[in-house]
């Protein structure tokens, strides 16, 4: 927990870890999330800086069902992870997946910061930076300006138009939002069978804004072999 200066008090957020998917496109026997990366597992790596940020109390962690269990002893034991205070069961999409983590959310939480496992390179400067704006704003999304030219493009990959790329971002995780926005978002888009591809689409078609912030190229999905090669050698790199 920290002390806002903005704001005169302090903050209270729980970070959603959604690990719950079986990393199909890596190719793997293992899910991705428990490959070792300088021989430790992937969501380990992920969980760390959220263990050290001052600004989170509590970690939620959603994993497949099956390993439910096992994770206290081979994740939270095993590194000292003390913040992870639930572990649940994830659900057939990531969506589902979140949406079981918003369900145990601790009573007094203000702030719900959700980050995808596969991304081990997050800091607690971008977790800070996050929930800043969601304190100022309400909704917040992490993300990379664009920095090619966009063409939106048809099936056939004919050029419709070319995006303004002043206007292009790309967006990632974390992503932090206001308790209620982000509850009231998840309940509506099941109720109305919505899938997004993140949590931030849910609340803009609340009509709700979301502002994004600057985040960091480096925090990219880990999400095939080659993805994996690149985290190997950049946290090699890092030792240097
Ligand atoms: N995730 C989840 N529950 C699901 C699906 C995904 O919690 N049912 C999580 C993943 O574990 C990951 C994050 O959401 O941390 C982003 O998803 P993605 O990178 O697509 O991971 P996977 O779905 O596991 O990989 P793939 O799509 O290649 O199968
Ligand atoms: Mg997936």
């Amino acid at each position: 927990m920290v002390y806002n200066i903005v704001k005169h008090r302090m903050i209270n957020a729980t970070a959603i870890i959604p690990a719950g998917g079986s990393g199909r496109r890596m190719e793997s026997r293992e899910a991705k999330q428990y490959l070792l990366l300088q021989g430790i597992p992937l969501l380990v790596h992920t969980l760390r800086p959220f263990q050290n940020a001052a600004v989170i109390r509590e970690i939620i962690l959603v994993v497949p069902a099956d390993d439910v269990v096992k994770m206290r002893t081979y994740i939270v034991d095993a590194y000292s992870l003390t913040k992870i205070r639930k572990v649940v069961a994830g659900g057939k999409e990531r969506q589902d997946s979140v949406r079981n983590g918003l369900a145990v959310l601790p009573a007094d939480c203000e702030i719900v910061l959700i980050h995808d496992a596969a991304r081990p390179f997050v800091s607690p400067a971008l977790i800070e930076k996050a929930i800043d704006g969601a304190l100022r704003e309400g909704a917040a999304a992490v993300g990379i300006r664009a920095r090619d030219t966009v063409k939106q493009c048809d099936g056939a990959g004919r050029v419709i138009d070319t995006l303004d790329r002043e206007q292009i971002w790309m967006a990632q995780t974390p992503q932090a939002f206001r308790r209620t926005t982000i509850v009231a978002a998840h309940q509506k888009a099941q109720e109305e069978n919505f899938y997004g591809t993140d949590d931030a689409a849910l609340v803009e078609r609340m009509g709700i804004p979301v502002i994004m912030i600057d985040g960091i190229p480096d925090n990219i999905k880990i999400t095939t072999r080659d993805d994996l090669a690149w985290a190997e050698y950049r946290l090699s790199a890092r030792k240097l």
